[in-house]
């Protein structure tokens, strides 16, 4: 199976935000931004494996900074790292100033999606390739970041989890 580069994965959702979409402060809820996220990693996600994929994991979101209403958010979503069946996905949140057009990098989050096959089984996949610094940085902290998921969700046992525990025992 041919690897495919990180690029080749790109996805980018533009929308705005709209009255019916945020909290009692005007700013975009969570969950629809979550959503957002979800949809842009997902089309990343099936352009790398070309298979049908499923949300197994959100393993980070972080809401750094609110976004308002009539706010024109850009969600960029990227394959960092491919495993056997799973991929590592990044999604950027950007929102873009009216009248300069300059974008300003709001959210992040992390997703886990598996390739499945029409019966929901799970299937090997391409091998991602980075190319810049920053999706070599991402890719190479990839392994540590499945572990605590898989940890977390009670998949693997501590001990299984070698590449974290390495991470927290370095000089
Ligand atoms: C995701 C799903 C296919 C995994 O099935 P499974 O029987 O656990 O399969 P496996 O144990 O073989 O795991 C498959 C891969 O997912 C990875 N995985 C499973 N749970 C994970 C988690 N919580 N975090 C990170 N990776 C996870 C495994 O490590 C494995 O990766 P690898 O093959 O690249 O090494 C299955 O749980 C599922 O269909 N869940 C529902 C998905 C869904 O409907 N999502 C929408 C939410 S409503």
């Amino acid at each position: 199976m041919k690897g495919k580069t990180a690029e080749e994965s790109k996805t980018t959702l533009t929308d705005m935000v709209l009255p019916g979409e945020t909290n009692p402060l005007n700013n975009l809820f969570g969950g629809e931004l979550l959503a957002r996220m979800d949809r842009a990693a997902a089309i990343a996600a099936r352009r790398h494996s070309a298979r049908i994929v499923v949300t197994a994991s959100v393993n980070h979101v972080a809401f750094n900074k609110a976004v308002p209403l009539d706010s024109v958010v850009t969600v960029e979503a990227k394959v960092s790292r491919a495993f056997n069946t799973s991929m590592e996905v990044f999604i950027d949140a950007w929102i873009e100033d009216r009248q300069s057009g300059d974008r300003t990098k709001a959210n992040e989050g992390i997703y886990t999606f598996v390739a499945v096959d029409e019966t929901g089984r799970p299937v090997k996949i391409p091998e991602l390739i980075p190319e810049t610094e920053l999706e070599k940085q991402r890719y190479d902290a990839a392994l540590r970041r499945k572990q605590l998921s898989l940890l977390l969700s009670g998949k693997i046992k501590p001990s299984d989890a070698t590449e974290l525990k390495a991470f927290f025992t370095e000089e």
